[in-house]
């Protein structure tokens, strides 16, 4: 005798998304109704960042050409990547030269990921700047998204000053002339030019004072900076009503 399989796809699809463990995790249907569609939107972690509706013209690859998410990926990677070397790297005249050497002679993986870290922030500075670049090209600057362009301006100075703190902490020859040149034009600023430069090297002159101070910029203040600003940054183009390509589209259906 054949005894009659009744669980075929449909019906333990059914039976699990009636579940109340299902239900408590997915507030909502499957999305093929527009109201589902919505509460995918709004109950989830990542997506609730996203506008509800949005239009096909700013998912278009072509025209942010993903830029602004390309810079957050870096900012991300660098994070992790400068996490790990944290295992490795002393803050100390002593060591930091030392300590380099070593990770990119006899830790596995070590000269991987100093590259990736090293990289990854030249190409940081170029996507940041490119997606300046882009936003300007596109018109994205003008009302109501001025304030944004204006921390947009405060993340570019951020990470630049990230790149140039972190050039001084392998302590070689390149690293020490790059910083004193870089320190001494500094204080050429005809306003703040000496403070800037006592605070950045905790002195007159480059020794472990600056290194100790690079060293805290970098880790610490820069990259908390960073990741503070793209909060708002990312809340700001989502109260602005999402990319300004979106603009013109809902001013139409606004009018009618
Ligand atoms: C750490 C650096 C930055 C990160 C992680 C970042 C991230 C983003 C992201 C994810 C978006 C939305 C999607 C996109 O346009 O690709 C965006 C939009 C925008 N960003 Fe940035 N951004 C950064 C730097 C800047 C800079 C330097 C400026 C300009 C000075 C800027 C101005 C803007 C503006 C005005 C928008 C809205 C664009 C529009 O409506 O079309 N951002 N940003």
């Amino acid at each position: 005798m054949q005894i009659e399989n009744k669980w075929n796809l449909s019906s333990m699809t059914a039976f699990v998304t009636r579940s109340r463990v299902w239900r408590s995790i997915f507030r909502h249907g499957w999305p093929d109704n527009p109201l589902d569609r919505s509460l995918v939107m709004t109950s989830h972690i990542f997506f609730h960042l996203h506008p509800v509706k949005v239009s096909r013209k700013s998912l278009r690859a072509g025209y942010s050409l993903g830029l602004g998410v390309l810079s957050l990926l870096a900012f991300v990677s660098l994070t992790i990547t400068g996490m790990l070397l944290m295992f490795y790297y002393t803050p100390a005249v002593e060591h930091a030269y030392g300590d380099i050497v070593q990770l990119q002679t006899e830790t596995p993986f070590g000269q991987l990921l100093r590259n990736m870290h090293r990289w990854g922030a030249h190409l940081m500075v170029i996507l940041v700047v490119l997606h300046l670049a882009r936003v300007f090209y596109t018109g994205a600057y003008k009302p109501p998204r001025q304030f944004n362009w204006v921390i947009g301006v405060f993340l570019l100075l951020l990470t630049f000053g990230a790149s140039f703190t972190g050039y001084l902490l392998p302590w070689d020859q390149l690293a020490y002339w790059a910083i004193t040149v870089g320190t001494s034009v500094a204080g050429y600023a005809p306003i703040g030019g000496d403070i800037a430069r006592q605070f950045l090297l905790g002195g007159t002159e480059i020794g472990q004072p600056a290194l100790t101070r690079f060293y805290a910029l970098h880790v610490f203040f820069i990259p908390l900076g960073i990741a503070l600003l793209t909060s708002v940054h990312l809340w700001r183009v989502r109260k602005d009503g999402g990319l300004a390509v979106q603009d013109a589209e809902r001013e139409k259906e606004r009018k009618g």
